[in-house]
């Protein structure tokens, strides 16, 4: 075990909807995994970070966490902590990542990476030098539905996958009363639509279809300004609210992606189409237990979607409940990454979405957006 002492001890920067999530995950990741994942590391939950400090005391009480502070300085310089969770804003990621690397954590990030692209190289070949494990939050991949889905398109169900349609849709800048805030600002959230939601997609996108070759992208941003809060006028919505693009895929296949946050109704909408040259799979995760399956077998007459509801059969659902059906929910996924992530530090190995793994999603979104600006066709 790559730690300092029996148990790696954790540090949690950010309580919000993420860090809550992490801080069930490291809670529980042994808990539920360890009989899927043998020798497990054994975790302590050794310090929090959080502001204001009445915040960060009060949370560290609330998620079991030993120690507090309203400085993550000092926690990712602290030697007890040997690995370091961030769930801070995204203007935060790079500078805290960066830091943690250096003083030898292990890191597990929210994504994005980075505002820039520029920031998330300078991550990545951080992340590379340190020999620290690094892991960054493409919680949907863990969904043991579209897991079944990869495998089900590797065996043939479908036949050749020509075409793939994917989606990633939320309302919440669909309002145009919605104030303006912090969200709409290159320089304190990057891009849009693509930075917060695009990078699901595309994560599930590649894990289904293998790499992206190249694409032509669009964006539009719906209300280029917004009310300021206090009611001080209007301010200007820089990054892009919907997104668009035309892919190729390496192995041939073509496919259509959009990202939207403005797409009213839509609560957490990502999925996906898979055409093939026998059948078809659909993924929705606002139904994440279930995973849509057409083949062209059997009588004509009778031929019609089969749904399938995860169960014991599509791992790692069984290490959560016995019964099928009984469902998953979105803090799940996240113990299964943290699982990964802590079964990747106790053998010694590189986890499967570390920063490597997550830069060429950066790569591709900000390819999308420059495609967007300039018209044209981009290798990714
Ligand atoms: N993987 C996913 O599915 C998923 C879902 C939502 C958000 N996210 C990502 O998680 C990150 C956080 O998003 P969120 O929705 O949890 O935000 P949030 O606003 O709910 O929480 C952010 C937290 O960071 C804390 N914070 C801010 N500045 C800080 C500082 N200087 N020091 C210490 N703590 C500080 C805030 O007090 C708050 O507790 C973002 O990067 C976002 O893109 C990922």
């Amino acid at each position: 075990m790559a730690g300092r002492t029996e148990t790696l001890g954790v540090g949690l920067i950010g309580t919000g909807f993420m860090g809550k999530s992490h801080a069930l995950a490291w809670r529980n990741a042994r808990a539920v995994m360890g009989g899927l994942l043998p020798g497990l590391p054994k975790v302590r939950l050794e310090m929090l970070a959080d502001t204001p400090a009445d915040q960060a005391v009060r949370m560290a009480d609330q998620f079991g966490f030993a120690r507090a502070t309203a400085d993550w300085r000092d926690l990712v310089s602290d030697p007890a902590v040997d690995v370091v969770s961030i769930t801070t804003p995204n203007k935060l990621h790079a500078e805290i990542a960066l830091a943690a690397l250096a003083a030898g954590k292990h890191v597990w990030c929210e994504k994005p990476l980075a505002l820039t692209i520029e920031d998330a190289r300078a991550m990545e070949a951080a992340a590379r030098r340190s020999g620290r494990a690094t892991m960054v939050g493409y919680n949907y991949i863990r969904n043991p539905a579209h897991q079944h889905a990869i495998r089900l398109i590797r065996e043939g169900a479908i036949g050749r996958p020509f075409e793939f349609r994917g989606w990633v849709e939320e309302d919440y800048t669909a309002d145009e009363a919605m104030p303006w805030s912090w969200r709409a600002m290159v320089s304190e959230a990057g891009l849009g639509a693509l930075g917060d939601i695009g990078t699901h997609l595309i994560s599930m996108t590649e894990g289904v279809m293998g790499p992206i070759a190249d694409l032509a992208g669009d964006m539009q941003t719906v209300y280029p300004t917004r009310k300021k809060a206090d009611g001080s006028g209007e301010a200007p919505v820089e990054n892009e609210d919907c997104a668009s693009a035309l892919v190729r895929f390496a192995s041939g296949a073509r496919g259509t992606l959009v990202a939207s946050r403005a797409a009213w109704g839509r609560k957490s909408r990502l999925g996906y189409e898979v055409h093939g040259t026998t059948g078809m799979i659909v993924f929705d995760q606002e139904r994440m237990n279930e995973l849509h399956l057409y083949r062209n077998a059997g009588p004509k007459a009778e031929q019609c979607f089969t749904t399938i509801l995860t169960s014991a059969e599509h791992p790692p659902y069984g290490a959560f409940v016995p019964a099928p059906g009984h469902q998953l929910g979105f803090n799940d996924l996240k113990i299964i990454e943290c699982a990964a992530f802590l079964d990747a530090i106790g053998r010694g190995v590189r986890p499967d979405a570390d920063f490597t793994y997550a830069l060429r999603i950066e790569e591709i979104i900000h390819a999308w957006a420059r495609s967007a600006r300039t018209g044209t066709r981009v290798a990714v």
